[in-house]
């Protein structure tokens, strides 16, 4: 266990710097990219400037040989410009009056096939009657879709759809059509980016299975695939251009995580070298997924008792194909049996004793143990039900087993929509429901940039001081922990009187042991949310109920206190990290060091984060 500690530890932020030069430069030497024969951005809209925040390099299609002559179409710039949205392809879009067709000519094979909407007013037109389908070839893409409803629903600004489609000619026909029910309906698009692929979603050799079911599930050039997640666990966001030349886009995890446990995350860890197996092409997923993860913490007993979950709102009456990537990158994980966990999808088995040093030895034989890359693909069935349902992945550590230590880890997670037996990929247009805003999740978006920047902004007040303090707090804290292991209980002794000293009561809001003890109406078990590491968690209510607060309650003189605070400050590091934003007050009082944060009523962080103060569309 004193090992375990001390890797929790080491996830701390200014390790992660001091190991950051030495990792990157093992990195670079390992994976090699893949080189797409056909790499194609159509700015629709056509634009002055081409080159995209990424780097990319953007063709403006007024003009271009993939306009068909048919179709009634124009170039239009946005009405309003948001400034956090990007300009390229954004700015411009092509609107379309009647059925539209690009065609592009291309080589026979699998494509991804992304579209860019900015859900702004374009030619005058109202925003809301912008609705049309999308088809390429026999698959139908969206249909009935209405990007300022999605927009709407979701706060987002923009979207991006992307798509994985087998094409067996020589060309490529995206077709935009309005909606024949309403009458003055139009389609429009920004941008549309073709990128050659090679098959790394497809199986067709009956190993890929339906969890709950004992039958085979089939994906060759006959399916279609639509993202709806793909995240980097326990890591940094991963820009297209920072991807294995495929350009997919990763997200961080935090905001899909269920509650407030959010176990332990590691990036960059150091010395670890990581390996892609001879089996696996590098560019299945760049090594950033690889050498990130999120783990539980070091406490067995409440392992055991919670599942470290991520939610997913998925469309309902489809398949889905759910890749979960792993690598051990903790040094002392070397041996089977050490961490075996169960994998739950949809609340039905998926994995059970999933051991990912045993599956490195399948891979590599004895030669390596941690640090080999690898990835498990389930299919998950989602049943007719309401529109939308979400799906739960969980991990839970296996006990039957008895493995050295109860944990779990993950490194990513890819979730592709399959089409249906018609073709088809369209789900319904979102509805926002403000009562529940946990079904304002949205499915393959990623528009968000200006809800994140606005909350950051506010939250900076309280924030930034905090990091100050907390940034020389660590150096404080990781001082005495390389003393001596016994000296370990010192340092929940210390930061807690630092803590007093650094932290000026009017940075943050102070409660009294009294208004938390009225809050949570004397600690009611009915009110509380869950056991995570650092203890228990209750919701509440502040100022006269004006204010729903989610409380922390750890104990400073136990490890756990310690611990925690030492995750609190690792999220707080990392600037863009929500906890930052969310946390509102503290109090420390009878031993006691209660964090009070924001409430979201359903437990993930990312509605909390998505209710915005975007204007509304005209
Ligand atoms: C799938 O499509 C590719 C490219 O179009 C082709 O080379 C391959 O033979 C096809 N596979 C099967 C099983 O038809
Ligand atoms: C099309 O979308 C609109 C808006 O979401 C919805 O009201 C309507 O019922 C949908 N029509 C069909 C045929 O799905
Ligand atoms: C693509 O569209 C063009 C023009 O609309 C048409 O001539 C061609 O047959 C289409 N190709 C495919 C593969 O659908
Ligand atoms: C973990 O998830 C599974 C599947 O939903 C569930 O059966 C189990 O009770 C959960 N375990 C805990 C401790 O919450
Ligand atoms: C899965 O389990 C969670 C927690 O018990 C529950 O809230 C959710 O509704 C379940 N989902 C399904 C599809 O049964
Ligand atoms: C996906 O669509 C294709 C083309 O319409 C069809 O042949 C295939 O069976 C569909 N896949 C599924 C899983 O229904």
């Amino acid at each position: 266990m004193r090992n375990m500690e001390k890797f929790g530890l080491m996830s701390l932020p200014i390790f992660i710097i001091l190991y950051l030069a030495f990792t990157i430069q093992v990195y670079v030497t390992l994976a090699d990219n893949y080189v797409p024969t056909e790499k194609i951005l159509l700015s629709c809209g056509g634009l002055p400037v081409t080159t995209d925040t990424d780097g990319r390099k953007w063709t403006t299609n007024v003009g271009s040989k993939y306009l068909s002559a048919s179709g009634n179409s124009k170039t239009s710039k946005a009405a309003a410009q948001d400034p956090f949205v990007p300009k390229v392809p954004y700015l411009n879009a092509r609107v379309f009056y009647s059925n539209f067709t690009y065609s592009i000519p291309i080589v026979a094979g699998r494509k991804f096939v992304r579209l860019y909407f900015n859900l702004a007013s374009y030619a005058g037109l109202n925003p809301f009657d912008g609705v049309f389908s999308v088809t390429v070839g026999s698959y139908t893409l969206l249909k009935n879709f209405s990007a300022a409803q999605t927009a709407k629903a979701m706060n987002f600004a923009f979207l991006v759809k992307e798509y994985s489609i087998n094409v067996d000619g020589a060309t490529l026909n995206i077709s935009f059509a309005p909606s024949t029910k309403a009458p003055k309906a139009y389609a429009f698009v920004n941008g549309i980016e073709i990128v050659s692929m090679p098959d790394i979603y497809s199986s067709t050799d009956g190993t890929l299975m339906i969890v709950g079911q004992k039958s085979p599930f089939y994906i060759g050039n006959s399916t279609a695939l639509e993202k709806f997640y793909r995240l980097n666990v326990g890591g940094y966001p991963i820009s297209p251009s920072h991807d294995t030349g495929l350009y997919k886009r990763w997200e961080d995890d935090l905001s899909y995580i269920y509650g407030v446990a959010l176990g332990v995350s590691y990036s960059g860890y150091p010395n670890m070298m990581i390996q892609y197996p001879p089996s696996m092409p590098t560019y299945v997923a760049p090594l950033d997924v690889y050498s990130s993860a999120r783990s539980m913490e070091p406490y067995p007993q409440i392992n055991v008792n919670y599942n470290l979950t991520w939610v997913f709102l998925v469309d309902s009456r489809f398949s889905y194909l759910v890749r979960l990537h792993f690598c051990e990158i903790r040094s002392i994980i070397t041996k089977i049996n050490q961490v075996v966990f169960d994998i739950f999808l949809y609340n039905q088995t998926a994995e059970s004793q999933a051991d990912v040093i045993a599956w490195a030895g399948v891979e590599l034989g004895a030669a390596r143990q941690n640090g080999v890359s690898l990835y498990k693909d389930y299919v998950v069935i989602i049943p007719n039900g309401s529109p939308q349902q979400d799906m739960w992945l969980e991990l839970h550590p296996n006990t039957v087993e008895k493995p050295t230590h109860y944990d779990v880890i993950l490194n990513g997670v890819e979730i592709f929509k399959v089409n249906d037996s018609n073709g088809n990929l369209a789900g319904l247009n979102p509805i926002s429901d403000v009562t529940n805003p946990i079904r304002a999740r949205p499915s393959s978006s990623d528009g968000k940039i200006k809800s994140r920047k606005a909350i950051i902004i506010g939250g900076v007040s309280c924030g930034i001081v905090f990091v100050l303090v907390i940034g020389f707090l660590l150096i404080a804290a990781s001082h005495r922990w390389h003393g001596k292991d016994s000296s370990a209980r010192v340092v929940s002794l210390g930061w807690h009187q630092e803590l007093e000293r650094g932290f000026t009561k009017n940075l943050c809001r102070h409660f009294s042991f009294a208004e938390i003890n009225t809050a949570t109406k004397n600690f009611d078990e009915a009110l509380l949310l869950g056991v995570g590491g650092f203890g228990k968690v209750y919701k509440g209510e502040i100022d006269g109920g004006a204010t729903k607060v989610a409380m922390k309650c750890g104990n400073p003189q136990s490890d756990q206190g310690v611990h925690e605070f030492q995750i609190e400050i690792e999220m707080l590091s990392k600037l863009r990290h929500h906890h930052l934003v969310s946390l509102i007050g503290y109090c420390e009082e009878n031993c006691k060091m209660i964090l009070v944060y924001d409430y979201m009523s359903h437990g993930t962080l990312r509605e909390h984060l998505y209710k915005t103060q975007k204007p509304p569309l005209p």
